[in-house]
């Protein structure tokens, strides 16, 4: 995985001024080739002997094997451990020898790096390790053809030289180790260049280069958001989306709904870390099966929403009623754990375990907030015994205070569904129905701020926000047992 070098071309020269001051102090960064230039890879890094704790599990990349003979190791006392241990691994270490980094061989336990160059064998104890972290790098020893071409991917001991490896002959005789792990001049088609088991400096036209592979996408699957530890970046913004005047002109009572659309930031991060190559598209899959919407990895999605809310009301004739639109507006972030999986050009995956911390900006609880309903010819407040009317309450206390009805023709005009819920409204006047918010997200055909009376239209078709709410069914039920009555 590699993170391109960037550099915006007004910020050239501090970079230049960074990769300097990098380069001559500490540079743990892995450099690796592609099409065009050097990139930084994500997943490896030159780790320095004095950082590594060998308690602390880390991948240290091997480029090789030294078999053990019997009775050879005295480190290991106990027999049945010792015919265990046969082979030991040879890591992939680098050590500055005559000011230029030179990779080499450092042997299983052994605090040294041992490299050649010119001739010189040297084994350093200040040295460092080429580490995968988190095993989160797919690297692989790919042969060198003959012309010792390189391929996109190759890892670089530093910029010029790269890490390769020898394997021993099959007719030597009776060889220990199976590579000897060297440099390979990138410049001059040189030689792979190492020290032999004898300590002794060789060369051969023939290896392996060690090469990394970069994944296509990524897939973030089972995400477990730790609701319980969620967080309030920023404090909630108490925000008004929107005030409406709903009215009925008409000549009966009817309910009334519009459309209020309004329009917000919304943002999602899911967070930066190691070993993560920004950039790349990911999939993201809840735990419990729900797929959310894809993301690049490591950067802030933003976008402006627009939105409707659907406001419903119920008014006696020639009434009106003032409707704020309110919600809170919330930044919080929420950890969560999951897997990754890493996706390559060739079908191949690598997964692992992840934890993170996710970012959202939107808005939430969203509530309309009615005013007192009142009397449009004086504007005085429709007296009433009642609370002021909330979407809830507002179709049954209303309909109680009807005192003129006209059976009106359009009666049958009413939905079927009508008469259907009649049968279970049961003449309940102080029925309490929950707050139904209708399809927010599908219910925008309609902004050209008049209120829409379901009455005068004929058919909840023409509703603003599609659908009739169970208020709205259950406001006009009531309205039919009453004309029913009078009738
Ligand atoms: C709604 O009205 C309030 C005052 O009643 C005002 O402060 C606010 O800016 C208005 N909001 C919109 C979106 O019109
Ligand atoms: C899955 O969980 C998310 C939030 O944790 C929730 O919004 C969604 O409705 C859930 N989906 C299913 C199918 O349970
Ligand atoms: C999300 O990404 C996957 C993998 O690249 C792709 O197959 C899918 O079509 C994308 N989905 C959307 C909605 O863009
Ligand atoms: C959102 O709208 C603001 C202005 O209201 C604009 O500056 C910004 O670029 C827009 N963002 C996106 C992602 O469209
Ligand atoms: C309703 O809003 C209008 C203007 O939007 C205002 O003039 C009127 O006083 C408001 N009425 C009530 C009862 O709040
Ligand atoms: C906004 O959040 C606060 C604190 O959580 C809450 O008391 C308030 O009711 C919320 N506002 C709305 C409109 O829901
Ligand atoms: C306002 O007008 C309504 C009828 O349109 C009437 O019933 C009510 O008594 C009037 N209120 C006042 C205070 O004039």
């Amino acid at each position: 995985m590699f993170r391109q070098r960037n550099c915006h071309f007004a910020l050239g020269l501090l970079c230049c001024i960074i990769a300097l001051l990098s380069t001559s102090t500490a540079d743990n960064s892995v450099h690796i080739l592609s099409k065009y230039q050097l990139l930084t890879s994500t997943t490896l890094k030159w780790l320095p002997i004095q950082h590594y704790n060998p308690n602390e599990f880390k991948e240290i990349v091997i480029g090789g094997f030294e078999n053990i003979a019997d009775g050879e190791d005295e480190n290991y006392a106990n027999q049945a451990e010792k015919s265990e241990v046969r082979r030991r691994p040879l890591y992939v270490c680098r050590a500055m020898h005559n000011s230029i980094w030179v990779a080499g061989t450092q042997k299983d336990k052994e605090r040294v790096c041992t490299v050649t160059m010119y001739g010189s064998v040297q084994s350093y104890d200040k040295y460092e390790l080429l580490e995968n972290i988190d095993g989160a790098a797919r690297i692989a020893w790919i042969r060198l053809d003959k012309y010792l071409q390189s391929h996109v991917g190759a890892v670089y001991v530093d910029n010029k030289m790269l890490v390769a490896r020898h394997m021993v002959p099959k007719d030597k005789k009776e060889p220990r180790y199976t590579h000897y792990i060297g440099t390979l001049s990138s410049e001059n088609f040189g030689n792979i260049i190492y020290v032999n088991e004898d300590g002794k400096e060789e060369s051969a036209k023939s290896g392996d280069h060690l090469v990394e592979t970069e994944p296509i996408r990524y897939e973030l699957s089972s995400v477990k958001l730790n609701w319980p530890k969620r967080r309030d970046v920023k404090p909630r913004i108490s925000r008004i989306l929107s005030n409406v005047t709903i009215t009925n002109h008409g000549e009966e009572p009817a309910s009334l709904a519009e459309a209020c659309t309004y329009t917000y930031k919304y943002s999602i991060y899911w967070g930066r870390r190691h070993a993560i190559l920004n950039g790349l598209i990911t999939t993201i899959t809840l735990a419990n099966g729900t797929s959310l919407p894809n993301i690049t990895w490591g950067m802030r999605d933003e976008e402006n929403r627009t939105e409707a809310y659907n406001v419903q009301v119920f008014l006696e004739p020639g009434t009106g009623v003032n409707v704020t639109l309110k919600a809170n507006y919330t930044d919080t972030e929420v950890p969560y754990s999951a897997t990754l999986i890493s996706h390559y050009e060739d079908s191949a995956t690598l997964s692992r375990v992840i934890s993170g911390t996710r970012q959202e900006e939107t808005l939430l609880d969203i509530v309309p907030e009615f005013g007192p309903i009142y009397f449009l010819s004086n504007y005085s407040v429709v007296p009433t015994t009642v609370s002021p009317p909330t979407t809830t309450e507002t179709p049954t206390t209303t309909i109680a205070a009807t005192t003129t009805m006209q059976p009106p023709q359009e009666t049958t005009h009413r939905p079927r569904q009508a008469s259907n819920a009649a049968d279970t409204v049961d003449h309940d006047e102080n029925l309490i129905v929950p707050p139904k918010k209708i399809d927010i997200s599908t219910s925008m055909q309609n902004d050209d701020g008049g209120p829409l009376s379901l009455k005068n239209k004929g058919d909840y078709s023409n509703v603003a926000c599609a659908k009739p709410s169970l208020l709205t069914l259950i406001a006009s039920s009531l309205l039919l047992l009453i004309l029913h009555r009078i009738t």
